[in-house]
C-alpha cells in the first residue's frame, strides 16, 4: 500500500539543528506555540463537550422527560460517536491529509452543537450529540497526530501535551459555564456554546499549513517546503529548512525501500499495539471519568451536602486537573514519559485506597473533606501521568508507516472503555458499594503500574522514526 506508506511522516530528529540567534529562537518558539495552541483547540472542544453534559443533564431530564435509561443514552451517545469517529480518522487523514480532516471536524462540532442547542425533539438532541461525539473522536487522535508531525523532536512532548492541557481547560470551562447557566436552567446555551471554539478552530486551521511530512509523503515537495517555512517562522534560516526537508525526504526514500510496516498483523507492530491499546484501556478503567462526569454526585455522597460545597469541590478538581497538566508539560521533555507515568500511577493508586477507605468509614464531617482531598489528589496524579502521557505516547510509539491506523486502534479502545466505565459506574456503586468500587479501580491502577514498568519504552527526545531502537532497548 504505497499511498498509505508514503502518507506518513518521516523522522523529525533527522536534521541538523539550525544555527540561530537567541532572539530569533525566541520568536520561533512563540510562533510554534501559537500554531500548537490553535491545533490544540480540538482538545478544548473535546474537554468542553464531554464535560458540559453533566451540568446540562439535570435540565435535559425535565425538558425531555428522560427516564434513567435515556439519561444514560443522552450522556453516552457522544462517547459512542467518538469511538466511531476515531475509527475512521486514521485512514481518512492518511488519504486526504490532516488539515482538511481537522477543518471538516471543526465544522461538525459547530453543526452538532447548534443542532443540540435548538433541539425540541429527543431524536434531534441525540443526533446533535452523536455529531459532536464524532467530532470529538476524530479530533482526539488528529490533534496529537498533527502536533507530533509538526513539532521539533526536543519539544514534542510539551507540544503534543498542549492538547491535553486544552482538554482539561475545556472540562473546567464547561463546569464553570454549567454553574453559570444553572440558575436559569439554560441548557441550550450550555450545549450551543461549543460552536464557538469550533468556529475558531476552523478559522485557525485555514491559516495553518498541512503537515509537511504528509505533503512530502504525497510527492508535494514544494508545498512541503512552504509548509515548513510557515511552521518554523522567520527565526529559521532557509538552510535549516532545506536540512529538515532533506531529512524528511531521506526518510521517505528509506520507507519506500520496504522498511515500513503496512499491515496491522505485522509482528513488529505487536508490542507497540499491546502498549498503545494497554495504556488506552488503563487510562479509562482506572476510573478518571467517573470523577469528571459524576464529581458533584460523589461529593454529595461523601457528605458535602450543601450545593455550594460540592460545586466548590468540583471546580477545585477541574482546576487541579489543569494545573497538574501544566506541571507535566514542564517536565515531560526533561524527566521523560516513563517517570511521569509511574509516579502518576503510584499516586493514583494510593489516593484511591484512601478514598475507598474514607467511604468505608462513613460519610460526613471531617471524612467528607478527606474524600474531597483524596479525590483531588487522585485527579492531580492522573494529570501528571496517564492523562497527557497516553495521548503523547500513541503519537510516538508506532512506526511511521502504520501510525495513523495504529493510533486509530488505540483511540477507539480508549473511547470504548470510556463508554464501558461511564455505563457501569452507577451500577457498580449500587451493586458492590462505593468503597469496593474505588478499591477495584485501585487494583486496576496497580496493574497499570506493573504494565508500565515492564512494557512501556521511553521516547523522550527521539526522532519519530527512531522508535524501533527504543523497542529493541526495551527487549534487552
Ligand atoms: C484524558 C482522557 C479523558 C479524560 C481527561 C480528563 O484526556 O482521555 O477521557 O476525560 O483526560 O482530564
Amino acid at each position: 500500500n504505497v499511498a498509505l506508506r508514503r502518507a506518513t511522516p518521516p523522522p523529525d530528529g533527522a536534521f541538523r539543528p539550525p544555527v540561530r540567534s537567541p532572539r530569533s529562537r525566541e520568536g520561533t518558539a512563540m510562533h510554534a506555540a501559537l500554531i500548537a495552541a490553535t491545533a490544540a483547540l480540538g482538545g478544548l472542544l473535546f474537554g468542553y463537550d464531554t464535560g458540559v453534559i453533566s451540568g446540562a443533564l439535570l435540565f435535559l431530564r425535565d425538558a425531555f422527560h428522560l427516564s434513567p435509561l435515556m439519561q444514560g443514552v443522552v450522556t453516552s451517545i457522544a462517547l459512542l460517536g467518538a469511538a466511531v469517529g476515531a475509527g475512521f480518522a486514521g485512514s481518512l487523514s492518511d488519504r486526504y491529509g490532516r488539515r482538511p480532516l481537522i477543518l471538516v471536524t471543526a465544522l461538525i462540532f459547530v453543526v452538532g452543537s447548534l443542532v443540540s442547542a435548538v433541539a425540541t425533539a429527543l431524536w434531534v438532541l441525540l443526533a446533535g450529540r452523536l455529531l459532536v461525539g464524532l467530532g470529538i473522536g476524530v479530533s482526539s487522535m488528529l490533534a496529537p497526530l498533527y502536533l507530533a508531525e509538526t513539532a521539533p523532536a526536543e519539544s514534542r512532548g510539551a507540544m503534543v501535551s498542549l492538547n491535553q492541557l486544552m482538554i482539561t481547560t475545556g472540562i473546567l470551562v464547561s463546569y464553570l459555564i454549567g454553574y453559570g447557566f444553572a440558575a436559569g436552567g439554560d441548557w441550550r446555551w450550555m450545549l450551543g456554546l461549543g460552536a464557538l471554539p469550533g468556529l475558531v478552530l476552523a478559522g485557525g486551521m485555514l491559516a495553518l499549513p498541512e503537515s509537511p511530512r504528509w505533503l512530502a509523503g504525497h510527492g508535494h515537495l514544494a508545498d512541503a517546503r512552504r509548509a515548513l517555512q510557515a511552521l518554523r517562522g522567520t527565526g529559521e534560516t532557509a538552510r535549516a529548512i532545506e536540512a529538515e526537508l532533506d531529512g524528511i525526504e531521506a526518510d521517505i526514500a528509506r520507507e519506500a525501500k520496504g522498511r515500513g510496516r503496512t499491515s496491522l498483523s505485522d509482528p513488529a507492530l505487536r508490542m507497540p499495539l499491546v502498549v498503545g491499546v494497554g495504556l488506552a484501556v488503563f487510562q479509562q478503567v482506572t476510573g478518571i471519568n467517573t470523577v469528571i462526569y459524576f464529581a458533584p454526585t460523589i461529593f454529595q455522597a461523601a457528605g458535602l451536602s450543601s450545593a455550594s460545597a460540592s460545586i466548590l469541590a468540583t471546580a477545585g478538581v477541574g482546576a487541579v486537573n489543569v494545573a497538574m497538566t501544566l506541571v507535566a508539560i514542564r517536565l515531560i521533555d526533561r524527566v521523560g514519559r516513563r517517570v511521569l507515568l509511574l509516579v502518576g500511577l503510584a499516586g493514583m493508586a494510593a489516593s484511591l485506597v484512601v478514598l475507598g477507605g474514607a467511604f468505608l468509614l462513613g460519610a460526613g464531617g471531617a471524612l467528607g473533606w478527606v474524600t474531597a482531598a483524596s479525590l483531588t489528589a487522585y485527579v492531580g496524579f492522573f494529570a501528571i501521568g496517564l492523562g497527557p502521557v497516553f495521548w503523547l505516547l500513541i503519537s510516538e510509539i508506532f512506526p511511521t508507516a502504520a501510525r495513523g491506523r495504529c493510533m486509530g486502534v488505540a483511540t477507539v479502545a480508549n473511547w470504548g472503555f470510556n463508554l464501558v466505565v461511564a455505563l457501569t459506574f452507577l451500577d457498580l456503586v449500587d451493586g458492590i458499594g462505593r468503597p469496593a468500587t474505588f478499591f477495584l479501580y485501585a487494583a486496576l491502577t496497580v496493574l497499570g503500574f506493573v504494565f508500565t514498568l515492564r512494557l512501556v519504552p521511553e521516547t523522550k527526545g527521539r526522532g519519530l522514526e527512531d522508535m524501533e531502537a527504543a523497542w529493541a532497548e526495551r527487549r534487552r
